[in-house]
């Protein structure tokens, strides 16, 4: 069985506000570089608690939430009926299981750390995308390691935007672009968020 890392955050997840605001400054982000559709149906990748997808549901069709944390997985299951548009959750570990889907978009937040194959993961993304399909990657950009205080599965101390925007460009995708859209409050540090975006 795959470990839980998120079982022991789930429950308390949004009661820290500071992630809250990082996440929403993350979302607000997003919307300022597309224009989102409700014909369109995107994927959340990483999804957790859906601090990400509620703010982007009321301008889609339909969000595929994925996620390997069951615990994390419920806390959004909660959620389903206060969206603003059709959720369906993916119970999956999307680093090991390919998902033979196409989207419209793909947005995640926070969670490409977690993932240590990033070419391989980029290049998944691309063939889950619709031909004009939409990427937008926020992550943390190097840190010296203090960002996490507890074991939830890293693999990157945040990332070298330039190194992350070639792998994105190896991976086929095209105006690329790196912002910052965020910076993430710790009460033993700050640490800046980047947004990636670019289109299949
Ligand atoms: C730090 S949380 C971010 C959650 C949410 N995107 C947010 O910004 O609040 C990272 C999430 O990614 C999930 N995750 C990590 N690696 C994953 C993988 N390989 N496949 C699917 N989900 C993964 C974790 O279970 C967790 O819910």
């Amino acid at each position: 069985m795959t470990k839980d890392f998120f079982q022991q955050k789930a429950g308390n997840y949004e009661q820290d506000e500071k992630r809250v605001n990082n996440v929403e400054n993350i979302a607000n982000s997003i919307l300022k570089s597309y224009t989102f559709h409700k014909s369109m149906q995107i994927m959340d990748f990483g999804s957790g608690t859906g601090l990400l997808l509620e703010k982007i549901a009321p301008f889609v069709g339909k969000i595929t939430a994925v996620d390997i944390s069951d615990s994390m997985n419920k806390e959004l299951e909660a959620k389903r009926n206060r969206l603003g548009c059709r959720l369906e959750i993916l119970e999956m570990d999307l680093s090991k299981t390919k998902l033979d889907k196409k989207f419209d978009g793909i947005i995640s937040s926070m969670t490409m750390h977690h993932v240590e194959d990033i070419p391989t993961m980029l290049y998944n993304f691309n063939e889950m995308l619709n031909e004009n399909g939409i990427l937008a990657i926020a992550d943390l950009d190097e840190e010296d390691g203090s960002f996490h205080t507890e074991d939830t599965g890293v693999f990157h101390f945040g990332f070298d935007r330039k190194k992350f925007l070639t792998s994105a460009k190896d991976a086929g995708f095209k105006n690329l672009k790196i912002t910052s859209a965020s910076v993430a409050c710790k009460p033993h540090g700050k640490y800046p968020i980047f947004l990636l975006t670019g289109i299949k």
